[in-house]
């Protein structure tokens, strides 16, 4: 499979935006920078390659599940389906959802939602060679493409909306609340949740899989700077910066941090921006939180959601919860 690496140059309003709020980030203490800019072109495909490290387990105990478990999840989402996928990446697990839809000879609309040109392209590909599936990509915000898919939506039928890969897990517990509020106030009855959530588990799993020994996760951290490099024309020394995970037992997350490695001062021109940094002092970059699975339900059900199933990886310690709208 090859990964496309978007090289057409951002449009000049996503620099606009991106420099704003990296002036905001980079002023906050402790600094910090969103880890949604993590996923341009090269940040997709050294995610793509992390999910295919042995220590990092999520994608693959994922995928375990839904070739088990994608008949039953499926089973109780009536026709026609719309299937709305929220960070997309490859499109691959969708592809294993719609799959499991074929046996009912019915059309299946796909959304796909993602910030990313080049993960859209790929799914795009991955889901338009499935006869039975017609797609529509969005290159948008969670928000901005679940508004674009509910109002495209058919009037009769249900829409499963996927949020997959412990991508909730980038939310903090305020946060995934109201992003799970926005959700449900996009459904009807009928329609449903897949969440997948990652579980809290020992330590040094946690830290292998955020601070692998091949450097892949260091590289996709560092990737951001290469980016403000690039499209702000930043003069980070990447090999002043050291990639830093963090297992934060009180507020149950793993975190990314960039590390300067000594005192300097950074550029940042279309920023209008001129950052000093102490020898230690960090970027916090992103932010996984992890959860057990009771919790998950219990996340759902106080969000209006009805638990329909769940589906546990014991190994890789993975759950998949089912939520339905009453
Ligand atoms: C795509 C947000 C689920 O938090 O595990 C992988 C991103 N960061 N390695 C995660 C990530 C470091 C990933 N999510």
């Amino acid at each position: 499979m090859t990964i496309p690496v978007s090289a057409q140059p951002p449009p000049a309003e996503a620099v606009r935006d991106l420099a704003e709020e990296v002036r905001r980030d980079l002023a906050a203490t402790p600094k910090q920078l969103q880890s949604k800019y993590l996923y341009n072109g090269l940040g997709s495909a050294l995610f793509e390659a992390i999910c295919h490290l042995p220590w990092y387990r999520i994608t693959r105990a994922e995928g375990r599940l839904l070739a088990r478990f994608a008949p039953e999840i499926v089973a109780p989402v009536g026709d026609p389906v719309t299937l709305t996928e929220l960070g997309c990446g490859s499109g691959e697990k969708l592809a294993m959802i719609a799959e499991a839809l074929r046996v009912r000879r019915r059309p299946v609309a796909v959304h796909l939602i993602d910030i990313s040109p080049s993960a859209l392209e790929l799914s795009e590909r991955t889901l338009g060679a499935l006869e039975h599936v017609s797609v529509v990509g969005h290159r948008a915000t969670y928000e901005e493409g679940l508004r674009h898919a509910a109002r495209q939506r058919p009037a009769r039928g249900a829409m499963l909306v996927l949020f997959l890969g412990s991508n909730i897990g980038n939310f903090d517990p305020p946060a995934a609340r109201e992003f799970l509020d926005r959700i449900r106030a996009s459904l009807r009855p009928g329609d449903g949740l897949l969440l997948g959530a990652d579980l809290v588990k020992p330590e040094p799993d946690l830290m292998l899989a955020y601070d692998d020994p091949l450097g892949l996760t260091a590289a996709f951290n560092k990737n951001l700077l290469l980016r403000l490099n690039t499209e702000l024309l930043a003069d980070f020394d990447l090999d002043a910066f050291a990639h830093r995970a963090v297992w934060n037992a009180d507020a149950r997350r793993m975190e990314m941090h960039l590390v300067s490695r000594r005192a300097q001062t950074v550029r940042l021109p279309r920023a209008g921006l001129e950052v000093s940094f102490a020898e230690g002092e960090a970027i916090w970059t992103e932010s996984s939180y992890k959860y057990d699975a009771a919790e998950m339900s219990a996340l759902g059900e106080a969000r209006g959601f009805r638990r329909h199933a769940q589906w546990i990886d014991p190994d890789a310690l993975f759950a998949l919860t089912l939520f339905l709208v009453a």
